[in-house]
């Protein structure tokens, strides 16, 4: 068997093999929604309307959302025929070798942790929202980052501290607890659709679109549809958790792809229903506040629902931070035990039975980053990491394709290589709609990376030996 197949064995050796085979496509299609429905839904919409999209973030939703359907069949046929536990940097491994691997690898960190900030931003809007309702105000200095006039978002900084402290000790997202918040968190939703839907104002729709498709301001932001369609893509980001728990399914092969696509149109069809209600009862310039949703039901009167929806949102997000950090922690650990980063990172609590040092350090670091960078910056640069890794996943499924033609596919993608090429023209031009600066900070990213493979993974990685 050629070394790189022999890698699906390897991460399979450390990943979740000897779990119990319990999850169906539907509790795989819940997991998907558990991930996706947060911070990119209750936040960004408001954002994205207010400054780049208008109301036609309804169809920057829409853009988004066919961009990662292309995406989503290429993760199936990979998650089916490559397996294992290691989702994009597995799948790398086998198709292109160590190097790409690791670069994959590397920009998953940086999804993860960034991808974890933002959403701690996101539950910070609505957490002081929440206090706000009952009069507790705290100083306007410790609930921002210093780049939009604050301190430190304080909120952010410490959600994520807590929420590190119960991964150390132990604590692990079940699928049973992801079903019951995902319950919450649409219940949630069916409040707001509900109360809204009576206040509809077709009038707040015109103009539709105020910002064009795109255009770039002096001061290098991207405004317009487009843009907006590469802002609020975040909202996207974890649906691809599903194929991560490849090794836990009752029949891989039918249940992945059913529950990558299940939850991926359900997540496009709540988006596309509740952006299109957000900006059509409150006029779309005064969506860019920290919890648009429950700003717009005070805004109706309704505030005992703006706070039952802000406290469903806060449960909601916990289950999205807890999966990110957790991922994070994961990957780490995976990279690690490969040899491709220090030992240290898969060293194993043995009291707890867990990898307390690295849960600590990605607590300490991603807290930081979660007080200090607001949202907007947060989801852009996590945005152009996860479109690159859909792009990659695209392109292993062609190569994987003409290198191992016989390799078992129990799913295939119909008409190749159609769907894989429009995957990668759709979320490559996606990149293209992201400011400069983003562009800079992820080339600055993956420079450091491939720095560091050379000076350490290289020498170090166990395959090589
Ligand atoms: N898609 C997730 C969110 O919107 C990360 O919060």
């Amino acid at each position: 068997m050629p070394k790189r197949l022999l890698r699906t064995k390897h991460i399979t050796a450390h990943g979740t093999s000897g779990l119990k085979k319990c999850l169906t496509a539907f509790d795989l299609a819940l997991l998907g929604i558990g991930c996706a429905i947060g911070t990119g839904i209750f936040v960004l919409t408001g954002l994205a309307a207010a400054t780049q999209s208008g109301p036609a973030v309804v169809l920057s939703f829409i853009f988004a959302g066919i961009a990662s359907a292309f995406a989503a069949l290429s993760y199936a046929e990979l998650a089916a025929s490559v397996g294992g536990s290691g989702s994009a940097y597995g799948y790398s491994y086998v198709a292109f070798g160590e190097f790409i691997a690791w670069l994959m690898g590397w920009v998953l960190l940086l999804e993860y942790g960034v991808g974890a900030a933002a959403v701690a931003n996101g539950w910070a809007g609505y957490f002081i929202n929440t206090l706000a309702n009952f009069n507790v105000h705290l100083p306007e200095a410790l609930t921002k980052a210093p780049m939009m006039g604050g301190s430190i978002n304080l909120p952010a900084f410490a959600i994520i501290w807590v929420l590190t402290i119960l991964l150390a000790i132990g604590v692990k997202e079940s699928a049973r607890v992801n079903n019951i918040i995902v319950v919450i968190k649409l219940s949630t939703i069916a409040i707001f659709i509900a109360l809204a839907i009576g206040h509809l104002n077709t009038a707040n729709w015109h103009p539709f679109m105020p910002f064009g498709w795109f255009s770039t301001l002096d001061n290098g932001k991207n405004i317009g549809v487009l843009a907006g369609a590469s802002l609020v893509f975040f909202a996207y980001f974890g649906f691809d958790a599903v194929s991560t728990a490849a090794e836990e399914c009752k029949n891989p092969q039918r249940d992945l792809p059913i529950g990558l696509l299940a939850s991926l149109t359900f997540c496009t069809v709540v988006y596309i229903i509740v952006s299109g209600l957000l900006t059509g009862i409150v006029p779309y310039t005064e969506l860019n506040t920290a919890s648009p949703v429950a700003y717009a039901l005070t805004k109706l009167g309704y505030t005992w629902a703006s706070t039952l929806v802000a406290t469903g949102v806060l449960a909601g997000l916990i289950t999205v931070l807890l999966v990110l950090l957790y991922g994070l922690t994961r990957i780490l650990f995976a990279m690690s035990s490969d040899g491709l980063i220090s030992p240290v990172f898969s060293k194993i609590n043995p009291d707890r039975q867990s990898p307390t040092r690295i849960i600590l350090m990605c607590g300490a670091v991603v807290s930081l980053v979660a007080g200090f960078i607001p949202l907007g910056e947060l989801a852009e640069t996590v945005n152009i990491g996860t479109l690159a890794s859909f792009v990659m996943v695209c392109v292993g499924v062609m190569v994987l394709r003409i290198r191992h033609p016989n390799l078992p596919r129990p799913f295939k993608n119909p008409w190749n290589p159609l769907i894989p090429v429009l995957g990668i023209l759709s979320c490559g031009a996606l990149m293209t709609f992201l400011p400069a600066a983003t562009w800079h900070r992820f080339l600055l990213w993956i420079a450091v990376g491939v720095i560091f493979y050379f000076m350490y993974s290289f020498k170090h990685s166990k395959l090589h030996r």
